[in-house]
């Protein structure tokens, strides 16, 4: 890891120096046209790409290389995130190519491979991104394989496969997954995408907590009660998301890969060096000593809900999921889960940390709060009255917040005197926020991944065993989907009471500002 962010809101990442060619299966679908047409053309006109590259769509659709173009220039005039300069577009178009053919058939591959021989054109160090539905990844795999569209990891030239989102649907398929695809490619060679790592305000929560001395000698059972990961949404269902979402859910959706890491992020022991290597075995530890902490049964541990039907201010009726496009009427898929984990290590044991995600939330929030003990001895306790009721305050807790996203920064609140004739404490906020920091828009997730897969840089990539580990802690939740019926919750909420069950009765609650 050796990126920088520039006053000009680049990172410090050096150009790509191999000749290569990007293949993007699924080069008509919405992450091709939002986020890898954008991210790639931003690097272009960073002058990170190398001076001959080829990127080729391949779909289904009956386009050629001219209505293809037309759909990149559109998709970079719509979503890139750098002003956009109209000659630099045309530049960057005349390296798009298009690729027609069914990616369950093996004849698109070996059209491909025919086309592939003129090396000038299409350079033999190869990134194939599959951007398509997870049941075809092991079929296009295989069928690269077949047709000798991948280079050993010895050779010459390198391939690289970018898998997205969702691996698997559970323990036992991602582990299916895994041992396909490496009878094809070898571990080196696969970079399994979750966009969080890509994140600058995720990468940051690593330098945050190794660079300063003064917060990681407080990071553990002695001076941490619990820890709160909230990812919450105001969205429903995007158009044409609900086939995929109503068979997933938000536990397979979002928590074993996007929360799991924020997780492993601000739980895991230091690594002895950046390599990616180091990181990653240590993300694999804490994750292998995380399970859900169930006591007498998994409903302690786990709660899902659906967002019902509601009227919003305007008057304006607002669907309940099961009214959704695509979605089951009778559809027992949650769209909001909480869990309560533990972590089974010296650090870590007896701090309960509980995670939440949902969709139609009240607010959109991705966060992680770490919460600390409060003093041994309450001294500054006082009389506080609201009308006539009046309640005895004490001392609120240290929190610790990494905002991830909207509003990126740290928070620290911290208990101060209220200026005045008494001693009363109040909670401030001492903050860190990017945008008063540094002005300027933050790379998006994908601009860093892709350059990173690009560079042969996996340290912001899954490795087998830690998707597999990560699905091992939520697969007691999805063997009793049965016994964790989803409650409902109206739109616009944080969720429902049943949710801070799994405080158990405890002190604490969900953060919900
Ligand atoms: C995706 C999920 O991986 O992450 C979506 O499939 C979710 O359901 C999205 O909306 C959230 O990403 P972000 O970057 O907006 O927090």
């Amino acid at each position: 890891m050796n990126t920088e962010i520039q006053g000009d809101g680049s990172t410090g990442e050096s150009r790509v120096s191999d000749p290569i060619t990007i293949v993007i299966f699924g080069a008509s679908g919405d992450l091709t046209h939002r986020k890898l047409i954008p991210a790639l053309f931003v690097a272009y006109a960073q002058g990170l790409l190398p001076e001959t590259f080829t990127i080729v769509g391949v779909a289904r659709r009956d386009y050629d290389d001219e209505i293809f173009r037309g759909m990149v220039a559109d998709s970079i005039k719509e979503f890139s995130r750098l002003p956009t300069d109209e000659k630099a577009v045309q530049n960057f178009v005349g390296h798009i190519r298009y690729h027609k053919g069914d990616i369950s058939n093996s004849a698109t591959y070996m059209q491909m491979k025919g086309k592939f021989e003129d090396v000038e054109t299409y350079p033999e160090n190869r990134l194939y991104y599959l951007s398509i539905i997870p049941s075809l990844f092991e079929v296009a795999v295989e069928s690269l394989q077949q047709s000798g569209l991948i280079s050993p990891p010895s050779s010459k030239h390198w391939t690289r496969v970018v898998i997205e989102k969702p691996f698997g649907k559970d323990l036992a398929s991602a582990m299916a997954l895994n041992a396909a695809l490496l009878r094809h490619l070898d571990e080196s060679q696969i970079y399994r995408i979750d966009h969080y790592l890509g994140k600058e305000t995720v990468q940051n929560i690593l330098s945050f907590r190794f660079a300063n001395a003064i917060f990681e000698p407080v990071f553990n059972r002695s001076y941490v009660d619990h820890i709160q990961i909230t990812a919450s949404e105001t969205v429903g269902m995007e158009s044409g998301r609900g086939g995929y979402y109503d068979e997933y859910g938000a536990i397979r959706d979002m928590v074993t890969n996007h929360i799991l890491q924020l997780l492993c992020l601000v739980t895991m022991e230091p690594p002895g060096d950046l390599s990616a290597e180091a990181i990653r075995n240590e993300k694999v530890k804490v994750l292998n000593a995380a399970k859900l902490d169930i006591r007498e049964d998994i409903s302690d541990a786990a709660c899902r809900g659906q967002y019902g039907a509601g009227i919003s201010k305007g008057n304006v009726h607002i669907k309940g999921y099961r009214e959704e496009d695509r979605i089951d009427s009778n559809s027992q898929t949650e769209t909001f889960a909480a869990m309560r984990l533990k972590i089974d290590n010296w650090r870590w044991a007896g701090v309960p940390i509980f995670l939440r995600t949902g969709k139609r939330m009240a607010r959109k929030a991705t966060e992680i709060a770490v919460q600390f003990k409060v003093p041994p001895l309450q001294l500054f306790q006082h009389v506080e009255c609201e009308e006539d009721v009046c309640d005895i305050t004490g001392i609120k807790p240290n929190t610790l917040i990494f905002r991830i996203q909207p509003d990126e920064g740290i928070f620290l609140k911290v208990g101060t005197k209220r200026p005045g004739m008494r001693f009363v404490v109040e909670d401030v906020n001492m903050d860190f926020s990017y945008s008063g920091t540094w002005n300027k828009s933050l790379p998006e997730a994908y601009e860093r991944l892709l350059l990173d897969t690009l560079h042969g840089d996996s340290t912001l990539f899954t490795r087998s065993d830690e998707v597999e580990a990560e699905w091992r802690v939520v697969q007691p939740i999805l063997e009793n989907l049965e016994k964790l019926k989803p409650y409902a919750y109206p739109p616009n909420a944080w969720g429902m009471p049943e949710a801070d069950w799994l405080f158990h009765g405890a002190e604490g609650h969900w953060r919900n500002e």
